[in-house]
């Protein structure tokens, strides 16, 4: 049997969750034009949606908002925040948002201009549809590995130093307004990327004078990882690690969602002044004032303390713990997924365990609706519903290579007891694989599809 880590909390407040009848599910679920988004979570039993904004607050946090200043402006709360980002991130200027793709929003608008192309290793959703909104093209240039679940390589979200060189001369520095690296890579099943890749990455991007941007949801778990993982990182603190990450960009942006553990939160984060002034006027115009972004002075302080904790090694344990436990017991049921398991979620890989349905029958919409149907479970799936599109180049779709569930685990919030069932859950459903059918999209919008999509079942 797998070894689950014991959790480094006690629990002292809880929130009930129940399992509706299997009818039920089938009428919420036909009421939902069988899209989990469109579900009331309260017919979900174990949400795994999402691990963005889902997590469990501390005490010290909940305490820490007690004490927020509501401040307009210069808001104690503000420069809390701001002791916190410059002893882990940094960089000489930042702003508060609403949460990560506030962010996004303002750094395309200032930066993207129709035909520009951003690399990154690989864009997640909302980083994609922003590019995409201001006529960029979005390009992914991870390392091959990624697309090959099962090779247990131990930094499988690096990018590939190579193309990226490639990929540089030949669409011109001047056409690519920054360069960025998202840590871990979430569209590639939760992987870390390496500290010598990140080092060599923003070599690339400085010497073609292209400033070098990192998504940094997940950054403590990257640090933990590059700990665990990376020679010459095993004595240094996952603080440490960060730093050094840090000291190698231009900017940053973060979905605080994530390892911040806060409910709502976000900032955008750079070293260039103009740049910064650009960024607040924006910010004015559409979060609120530089000193809180779209944020309560009370999130503010849940933030400060929420950023160290992230970084706290004995909850990473857990946290990393807790993942590769539900892979390792997905694995030993013979469940396809990607290997090693993630951070922050295990992603089956449905285009394996359901090998009769094909790209354009949505292999992933159609486990993500049976793990519903059989246990109240919700996933998301990342496959070809989400990052399907119509190439406007050749007017041909473009698949995805994988097509993917994904189990993100809210961090703090379920137990052994509760990955067990999701397991069990999942095992049954390999016994009836043969069964499950493909969806048909009956209403789609242009962008960030996944989201408002109806389906029907085949
Ligand atoms: N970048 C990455 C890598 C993300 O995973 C997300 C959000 C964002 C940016 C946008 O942040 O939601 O605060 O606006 N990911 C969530 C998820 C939604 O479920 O993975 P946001």
């Amino acid at each position: 049997m797998p070894q689950h880590p014991a959790e480094p909390f006690r629990i002292k407040m809880v929130e009930p969750i129940r399992l509706v009848s299997p009818e039920e599910r089938q009428k919420a679920m036909k009421k939902a034009g069988y899209n989990l988004f469109a579900l009331p979570a309260e017919d979900v039993f174990i949400d795994l949606l999402t691990d963005s904004g889902t997590g469990a607050m501390s005490q010290y946090q909940w305490a820490a908002m007690m004490a927020g200043d509501e401040s307009y402006a210069g808001a104690r709360s503000y420069f809390r925040l701001s002791e916190v980002m410059q002893k882990i991130f940094g960089f000489e200027y930042f702003v508060p948002t609403h949460q990560g793709r506030a962010a996004e929003t303002i750094l395309t608008d200032l930066l993207v201009k129709p035909g520009m192309y951003i690399p990154s290793n690989m864009h997640f959703d909302t980083t994609e549809g922003n590019i995409r909104a201001r006529g960029g093209r979005p390009t992914n240039l991870v390392c091959d590995e990624a697309f090959n679940p099962t090779i247990r390589t131990p930094f499988k979200g690096n990018m590939d130093l190579e193309k990226l060189r490639a990929f540089i001369l030949e669409k011109g520095p001047e056409n690519i307004p920054f360069g960025s690296i998202t840590i871990t890579n979430n569209a590639g099943g939760g992987q870390p990327v390496s500290l010598s890749n990140i080092r060599a990455v923003s070599e690339i991007y400085h010497e073609f004078g292209i400033p070098f941007f990192i998504d940094s949801c997940r950054f403590a778990e990257n640090a933990y990882f590059i700990k665990q993982r990376e020679d010459g990182y095993a004595n240094k603190s996952t603080l440490e690690i960060a730093n050094e990450i840090f000291s190698l960009a231009d900017g940053a942006w973060m979905s605080a969602k994530k390892d911040a553990i806060v409910n709502i939160g976000g900032f955008l984060a750079m070293r260039d002044a103009d740049l910064f002034q650009k960024v607040s006027n924006e910010l004015i115009l559409r979060e609120g004032f530089v000193t809180y972004g779209g944020l309560a002075g009370r999130d503010l302080d849940a933030l400060a303390v929420g950023l160290m904790e992230g970084l706290d090694e004995s909850y990473l344990a857990y946290r990393l713990g807790q993942t590769a436990y539900l892979a390792d017991r997905l694995l030993e049921a013979g469940i396809p997924i990607i290997e090693p398991a993630g951070g922050h979620a295990v992603y089956v890989d449905a285009g394996r365990m359901l090998p009769h349905i094909p790209h354009a029958e949505f292999p992933g919409q159609a486990l993500d609706a049976a793990l519903y149907l059989e246990g109240g479970i919700r996933g998301v799936e990342i496959g070809s519903v989400m990052f399907g599109y119509q190439d406007p180049d050749s007017g041909e779709m473009v698949y995805p290579q994988l097509e993917l569930v994904r189990l993100a685990i809210p961090r703090r919030v379920y137990t052994q007891s509760h990955l067990d069932y999701v397991a069990d859950t999942l095992i049954t459903l390999k016994e009836k694989s043969q069964e499950l059918k493909g969806y048909r999209i009956t209403y789609a919008p242009p962008l960030l599809r996944h989201f408002t999509a109806r389906f029907e079942p085949l």
